[in-house]
């Protein structure tokens, strides 16, 4: 009887025991974050020399999620294929200079904006009496983008240009050098990025326009993810405020083609 009873007393320790376990690490596993990036995108998110990710947004995110208490993993995920990876949950947050649209809230969760960033377009230098998009558009130019971004998407605006896409905005600009496109556009950061650090291109191509659009980015979320966005939010708002934030964008020396919004 007694032997009975202490072996019931010793399974439902053991009992207790596992099921601790268990959810012990659930916990740990929803405490460490999966973070897409699209390592393409220099200075904001690249790969440097020692195939590490590395960037403005690389620095920027591990801040906002350490100092929300999580832990994270960071992936490198090609622009094409964020989007359904988040949505399909095979990541939780993504950064990449990614704009705040209307259209794309339908499908996705924002968090409060980190940057103010616009479109810039570079024109090659043989393509003579060009100071427009609109002149552009006139002599039927080919205007290289990369595909499905807000850069893309400002071109259609335009009747006339013969619009060129790439998988990443690196290529366009190769194309241009080759005479393969009149001209390219790109975010502000990563156009002028391109432009002082490329001989060729500063002796080839001219600045059309900087910042031709006002656009916002955001860190993407799942939309069923209201609570994460809650936390990521706070963070991100704190290293606004305190100033981290703008710290960042003057180590990577984002001058003036983008601006850190001021804390609401
Ligand atoms: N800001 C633009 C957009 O949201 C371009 C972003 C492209 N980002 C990238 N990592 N390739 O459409």
């Amino acid at each position: 009887m007694l032997k009975r009873y202490l072996l019931k007393i010793v399974v439902s320790i053991f009992c207790v025991w596992c099921l601790g376990c268990g959810q012990g690490s659930q916990e740990a596993k929803k405490n460490k974050l999966v973070i897409a990036i699209d390592a393409t995108f220099v200075p904001m998110s690249f790969l440097n020399d020692e195939g590490a990710l590395d960037g403005f947004e690389v620095d920027l995110i591990k801040e906002v999620v350490k100092n929300a208490g999580f832990d994270y993993e960071l992936v490198n995920v090609e622009w094409g294929g964020l989007f359904g990876g988040l949505i399909t949950k095979k990541f939780d947050l993504v950064i990449s200079s990614i704009t705040i649209l209307e259209e794309r809230k339908n499908r996705m969760a924002f968090s409060i904006p980190y940057l103010q960033s616009g479109v810039a377009v570079l024109v090659r230098k043989d393509i003579q009496n060009v100071d427009s998009l609109e002149k552009l558009a006139e002599i039927n130019a080919i205007v290289g983008a990369q595909i499905n971004t807000t850069s893309y998407y400002f071109l259609q605006k335009y009747e006339g240009i013969k619009i060129k896409t790439y998988e990443k905005f690196g290529h366009a600009v190769i194309d241009m050098a080759n005479k393969g496109n009149d001209g390219v556009v790109g975010d502000s950061v990563q156009v002028n990025y391109y432009f002082n650090k490329n001989e060729e291109l500063i002796q080839n191509a001219r600045f059309l326009g900087s910042r031709m659009t006002s656009e916002l980015y955001g860190i993407v979320l799942n939309k069923e993810n209201v609570e994460l966005k809650q936390k990521i939010d706070a963070s991100l708002m704190d290293l606004l405020e305190n100033g981290m934030v703008q710290k960042l964008h003057k180590k990577w020396s984002l001058g003036d083609f983008s601006v850190v919004p001021s804390p609401e």
